[in-house]
């Protein structure tokens, strides 16, 4: 049903509550949403959005809470049958699993699988939108914008681009990735709701003239998303230093082939140097925040407060399969405990926010997506906040909706995601 009233809690973000404050959160404990051809065209208290459209289909989430899709900044699509892979590091993890498994998907076949199967479980943890990375065969680009295009979703995809230190089976010569990448960005960007991300793996496998591909194709596609890994392991900086010895730091590596910018995310950046957290500020670069990835590979405690405090826009990410779960929830949980661990105590607001709005406006589609708003896509997910025994008895304490939710945050995973909408259309 792509026009209907839906009944439920609602929470409707006007801003960043980091910046903004809790009065940018408006709750309505009977709160509606108007939805028409596949968009948001009104949000508000369930009376009087009732009087307002009385012969309106509706649809009853009880006391269940209306939140909008979830938002995955940065995942692996293509390592979604190897996550929580048994290794030490992260060299180590993708040379013993993440390459091997990457190969794989020279098989058409194959991809499409992997397409469906991640497709299938991003939506049942209520992800609507990620920004995808596939691998280095072209039609792993075509599986998953095929399969997200099937579905109605919006969604982000790239090929990954490498020259060396993986598997010859994944690297192809720098001058041939312009003519492997432009076709799938044409096909692809603006095509339905997708996007292709020019996607130049990491400073490690790229060449200097493979970062200059990159560069020349973000220059020739100014709508394109970029993303690539920055700082993520000591071990790993200290290698693009040997690589890239005529770089003032890893940062400088990208800046030297023109891929940063308001449309650039940065996976990771826990590792910065003044000058790095400035420059990343000064281009306007974004950052996919990947907390139970830095857990599981042991990469570190990122510093979310600079982040903010600096006014980069930053957004969660599963990193699906370096991080462990699935699930956006279980991805606010651990951004939660590594600022504990840091400091810091980000607000059950500012965490669903890293996970809706803030991180549509990492992708570039912060006026599309991520908000209750009237204009908005009704990509949305309906949150059982006692959906499990523990839960429950937690949730039967809470004094306020924050209080409310935070159990689920912490605890929740695909069983507290009732359903979920992508335009409009139950997925
Ligand atoms: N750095 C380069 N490639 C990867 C990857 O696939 N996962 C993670 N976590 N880090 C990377
Ligand atoms: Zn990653």
């Amino acid at each position: 049903m792509e026009t209907a009233l839906h009944f439920g809690q609602t929470l409707v973000f006007e801003a960043d509550p980091a910046i903004a404050g809790l009065s940018a959160v408006r709750h309505d404990t009977h709160g509606a949403l108007l939805v028409e051809d596949g968009h948001i065209a009104a949000v508000g208290p369930a009376e009087t959005l009732l009087s307002a459209h009385p012969d309106t289909p509706r649809v009853n989430h009880g006391a269940r809470l209306i939140l909008p899709g979830f938002v995955d900044t940065h995942a692996h699509a293509a390592q979604t049958a190897i996550i929580a892979s048994w290794a030490a590091r992260l060299r180590d993890w993708l040379e013993t699993h993440t390459f091997p498994e990457e190969t794989r998907f020279g098989d058409p076949v194959y991809a499409a699988e992997i397409a469906e199967r991640y497709l299938d479980l991003c939506l049942s943890f209520g992800t609507t939108t990620a920004a995808s990375y596939c691998t280095a065969h072209p039609a792993s680009v075509d599986a998953l914008m095929t399969a997200a295009e099937a579905r109605g979703l919006r969604w982000i995809a790239g090929r990954v681009m490498m020259d060396r230190n993986a598997p010859d089976a994944l690297c192809r010569a720098a001058e041939a990735q312009y003519d492997l990448c432009a076709p799938l960005i044409d096909r692809w960007q603006g095509r339905a709701r997708l996007g292709c991300a020019i996607t130049p793996r990491f400073a490690p496998t790229c060449s200097a003239p493979l970062l200059e591909v990159a560069g020349a194709l973000a220059r020739a596609h100014p709508d394109a998303l970029i993303q690539t890994h920055l700082s993520e392991q000591p071990e790993e900086i200290a290698w693009v230093a040997e690589l890239f010895p005529e770089a003032r730091d890893y940062l400088d590596v990208y800046d030297r082939a023109g891929l940063l910018g308001p449309r650039t995310v940065l996976g990771h950046a826990i590792h910065l140097t003044d000058r790095e957290w400035h420059g990343i500020a000064e281009t306007g670069a974004r950052i996919a925040h990947c907390p139970t990835s830095n857990t599981f590979l042991g990469s570190g405690l990122f510093d979310l407060a600079r982040a903010q405090a600096a006014g980069i826009a930053t957004g969660l990410a599963t990193d699906v399969g370096g991080g462990s779960s699935f699930s956006m929830l279980r991805t606010m949980a651990a951004a939660f405990e590594i600022a504990q661990l840091r400091g810091h105590r980000p607000h059950p607001a500012e965490l669903l926010w890293l996970a809706t709005g803030g991180g549509a406006q990492v992708l570039g589609l912060g006026d599309k997506i991520g908000r209750l708003a009237p204009g908005f896509e009704a990509d949305f997910v309906v949150l059982d906040l006692a959906s499990t025994p523990a839960i429950a008895t937690r949730s039967a304490r809470a004094e306020d909706i924050w209080d409310a939710i935070f159990p689920t945050i912490m605890m929740g995973d695909d069983r507290a995601v009732a359903a979920v909408y992508a335009a409009g259309r139950r997925v």
